[in-house]
């Protein structure tokens, strides 16, 4: 992420799961802030004419990725809720919306959104434009992953390390250094028993056909030009190994079939994940 300048993948993401919103029926994830988080002018846009930001042959696939992926996370938040997860820490959590429409009941689970000290600040802002209310259960931490280590950025605002946590971590891996993922990484697999993952990742290039390759080109392309490359690929089954060895009792990979079949199988509109798209799940 360039210093200092909120990211803009952040805003293309909460774009997709707007227009997700919007243009498929049924829906894998019901998002009911998404709309609004994206900023009054955006969202005007987005009504007059959902399929404009839509254009390009990959555009459905990451609709449909960034909707399944929040989706599987908040899946496996509420089977934590009832396994006595009690904080929820979204790691980069750009336009995340979920704290502003938790469906668990009050009292039972505690919201730390981190994120990039700058993303932060502009989702604050936007949050304040669309009057919409911080609940009393949320705690912001900035965190520049690259900079600082999340086990610091959470202790000082009150996370409570003995209580057990599910983090999620969507859309963000790739974007960081393969030693800060790893560093991050480590420092959940030391959380309290019970305590859980989930995250997407890019895929290692050289396991990838031409085809895949060519689609992978192009949108690496993409977020170069934003500014905001992708930095860090892993190999799924080496991956698994490595979180395993850090102390994770459990690792599990989705990949793209696994995800169709899970969330767009009979679906009438073909709207499905591309091959890129990947998924780890990993308790303590
Ligand atoms: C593509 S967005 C995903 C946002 C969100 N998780 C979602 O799915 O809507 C990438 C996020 O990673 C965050 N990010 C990138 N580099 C970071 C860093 N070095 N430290 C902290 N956050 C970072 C950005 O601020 C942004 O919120």
């Amino acid at each position: 992420m360039k210093e200092n300048r909120a990211s803009v993948t952040a805003q293309r993401v909460g774009m997709k799961r707007a227009a997700h919103q919007l243009l498929d029926d049924p829906k894998v994830f019901d998002d009911p802030v998404a709309l609004r988080i994206i900023g009054k002018e955006s969202a005007s846009a987005l009504r007059v004419d959902p399929l404009q930001f839509e254009s390009t042959p990959l555009s459905s696939y990451l609709r449909a990725f960034v909707a399944a992926r929040s989706r599987y996370a908040e899946e496996k938040l509420a089977l934590g809720v009832q396994r006595n997860v009690c904080q929820y820490v979204i790691l980069g959590a750009g336009l995340d919306t979920f704290a502003y429409r938790n469906p668990h009941p009050q009292g039972l689970l505690h919201v730390f959104e981190v994120d990039h000290p700058a993303t932060q600040a502009w989702k604050r802002a936007r949050l304040d434009e669309a009057r919409i209310p911080l609940p009393s259960n949320l705690t912001f931490a900035p965190v520049d992953f690259e900079a600082q280590t999340l086990e610091e950025g959470l202790r000082v605002v009150g996370y409570d390390p003995r209580k057990s946590t599910f983090f999620s971590w969507l859309g963000v891996t790739e974007y960081l250094t393969t030693e800060a993922v790893m560093a991050t990484l480590r420092f959940i697999a030391s959380a309290q028993k019970g305590s859980g993952i989930v995250f997407d990742y890019m895929i290692s290039p050289s396991l990838l056909t031409p085809a895949q390759r060519t689609r992978f080109d192009a949108l690496a392309r993409r977020v170069a030009s934003a500014g905001e490359p992708w930095q860090a690929f892993f190999d799924p089954e080496v991956l698994t190994r490595d979180l395993r060895a850090m102390g994770f009792e459990y690792a599990e990979g989705l990949g793209p079939e696994e995800i169709n079949a899970r969330y767009f199988k009979d679906r009438k509109d073909g709207l499905r994940v591309g091959s890129l798209s990947h998924l780890m799940k990993a308790q303590v």
